[in-house]
């Protein structure tokens, strides 16, 4: 059931979200990035503030307004945005939903890079960033109650989200399907399935706030008091 109007389930607990793209420089003109607008994540922390609790939500470089009522902490990188969530630990529940950048450039030029007009491939050497949900996950000390992650897929949904849910030590993957043609990447509207130990729950397509608010409702009624 959607919360009443003045419900507050979350009073009293510290929700951390993260949110949006990490932007991973390759010299001082230039960066790597994943596509992400940030709304579903920003409507999730929006959500938990409207639920009651203190919301401190870690975001990447986004074009949308802040939510009002939450701790916004920007961040750039990857590294910057693994650093941030550990400063806002503990947490009560986590919600990693930033498209954080799977691999960086292994060193930031301090000058623009040139090119030399050959047609060479580009001088770039990549290096795999810290995992953040994971690395938070699996902590031993120190996890927050409740752990939820994204997987957003463009083939064979459930059976990566189910690995990335044993992979990651998370309590829910929130799965969705980020096909071309799909018209979820940067638009208004989530479809999600939600992926536990327990099974696989899907939603119907929604708008991105309202998937914000029944995960919040999800959630509240599956941590203990
Ligand atoms: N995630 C993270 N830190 C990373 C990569 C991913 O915290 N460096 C989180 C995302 O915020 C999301 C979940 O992990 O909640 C799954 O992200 P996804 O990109 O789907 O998974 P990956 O493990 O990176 O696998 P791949 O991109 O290869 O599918
Ligand atoms: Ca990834």
């Amino acid at each position: 059931a959607l919360l009443a109007p003045g419900e507050r389930p979350l009073a009293g607990k510290h929700v951390l979200v993260t949110a949006g793209p990490t932007h991973e420089p390759i010299d001082p003109v230039r960066y790597i990035a994943n596509r992400s607008s940030g709304r579903q994540g920003f409507a999730i922390a929006a959500a938990a503030a409207k639920a009651g609790a203190r919301v401190t939500l870690v975001h990447g470089p986004v074009a949308i307004p802040l939510p009002a009522g939450v701790t916004a902490v920007g961040v750039e990188t990857a590294r910057a945005m693994l650093a941030a969530v550990e400063a806002a630990l503990p947490a009560d529940i986590a919600i990693f939903s930033a498209a954080v950048a799977d691999w960086r450039p292994a060193t930031e030029a301090s000058g623009k890079i040139k090119k030399d007009g050959s047609g060479q491939v580009a001088p770039l050497t990549m290096t795999e960033n810290p995992d953040i949900l994971a690395t938070i996950g699996h902590r031993t000390s120190g996890r927050p109650g409740f752990v939820v992650g994204f997987a957003a897929e463009t083939d064979a949904l459930l059976d990566h989200a189910r690995a990335k849910l044993a992979r990651k030590g998370a309590d829910l993957i929130v799965a969705n399907d980020v096909s071309p043609g799909s018209g979820i990447m940067g638009g208004t509207e989530n479809e999600v399935v939600l992926v536990t130990d327990d099974g696989a729950d899907r939603w119907p397509r929604l708008g991105k706030d309202e998937v914000a608010s029944r995960l919040i409702d999800w959630i509240a009624g599956r941590i203990t008091p």
